[in-house]
């Protein structure tokens, strides 16, 4: 392996909730892509993860390839990088019910997202309390230090760190400590401009729609509450639309695009279709190799059909380890029968 890609692994997953969104582009996806070059990477479609929220067997199988076009549309490389769908690697689980053993209930509990999830729920499934486990166990299966999430995952790595140091403290040092690699995007609000872009709340942009629903949606975006009336001067500052703007709209036209909607030059309609357009260009390679994917979907199966066998190799070399240190390798000490036989 050249020496520049042995600074520590790097592992990170995301729900199959089917083709990714610009928060998951800008806050992990985009990321992902620059850090395949130095250093080895394991990109996770992370469905055992997804059935603790709403799903469906018919529609699960449609998300996973979806996610997987998104990947490699956007650049994520089968040469450079192991991609492969969680349930294809059996140890995640395996390794997450150990963990159970060392996570104190009280910690799973103070987790804001299952505090919030749960809170809407009626009934809360156990997966919801447990999915933060499932999630170190996802890193530290492959033994990755560094782990690029969004800001909403800080929480979660804290507690894998956690469990990696109660671990190690019991049965000995193995596991390392992983450290979250943050984006510089921070959280990507959705086009209501006040809560996360999450597929769930429907107020997405889709990095491979077509161009024509990039700006239908875009069209719905909020902007500055405001500025009422095109005569009003807006707030860039304030304006979700003009965030969008900073990251696909180059340094060239963007001082200009918050002057004029400083001095009520440009209208919010004017404005957002200018963002529109440098989405659609942003994406337009991805889209074009997506298409070619969806043609081809036997090709995206072989990438996650290798994937997954390079991932269980390492998946299953650490839990020999594991289930050595924690007592489990009870055939070593079975005196040997041949002499019997
Ligand atoms: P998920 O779709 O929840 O599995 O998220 C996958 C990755 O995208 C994680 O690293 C998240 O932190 C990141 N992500 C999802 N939504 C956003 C958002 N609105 N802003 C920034 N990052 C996000
Ligand atoms: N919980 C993450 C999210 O919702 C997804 C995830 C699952 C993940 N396993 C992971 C992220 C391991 C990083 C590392 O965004």
């Amino acid at each position: 392996m050249p020496e520049a890609r042995v600074r520590g692994r790097v592992f990170s997953g995301m729900q199959p909730s089917g083709e990714a969104h610009l928060g998951n582009y800008l806050g992990a996806l985009r990321q992902w892509v620059d850090l395949q070059h130095d250093h080895e990477c394991f990109f996770c479609i992370v469905d055992e993860h997804a059935i603790t929220g709403e799903f469906t067997p018919e529609e699960l199988p449609g998300r996973i390839f979806d996610l997987a076009v998104s990947f490699l549309a956007v650049g994520l490389d089968p040469e450079r990088s192991t991609i492969f769908v969680q349930s294809d690697v059996p140890e995640h689980t395996t390794l997450a019910w150990l963990f159970n053993a060392v996570t104190p209930l009280g910690d799973l509990e103070r987790m804001t997202q299952y505090k919030d999830k749960s809170s809407r729920l009626e009934s809360v499934p156990a997966g919801l309390l447990n999915y933060p486990i499932l999630q170190t166990a996802d890193i530290l299966l492959y033994r990755a230090s560094l782990v690029p999430v969004g800001e909403d995952q800080v929480q979660h790595l804290e507690l894998s760190r956690e469990i990696a140091r109660r671990w190690n403290g019991r049965f000995g040092d193995f596991f390392p400590e992983p450290q979250p690699i943050l984006s510089k995007a921070g959280r990507i609000l959705g086009l209501d401009g006040n809560a996360k872009m999450s597929k769930s709340l429907g107020n997405t942009v889709g990095i491979l729609a077509d161009p024509e629903e990039v700006h239908a949606r875009v069209r719905t975006a909020v902007t500055d509450p405001q500025r009422v009336r095109k005569s009003d001067p807006g707030r860039p500052e304030v304006c979700n639309v003009y965030t969008l703007h900073r990251h696909f709209t180059g340094p060239t036209l963007l001082p200009d695009i918050a002057d004029q909607c400083r001095a009520a030059t440009r209208g919010c309609v004017d404005c957002k279709h200018i963002l529109s357009d440098h989405i659609v260009e942003h994406f337009a390679e991805a889209r074009e190799r997506a298409a070619e994917l969806q043609a081809r979907p036997s090709q995206v199966q072989e990438v996650l059909e290798a994937g997954a066998e390079r991932a269980r190799a390492e998946a299953r070399a650490t839990m020999e380890e594991v289930r050595h240190r924690m007592g489990m390798a009870w055939r070593e000490c079975v005196p040997s029968r041949s002499g019997r036989a």
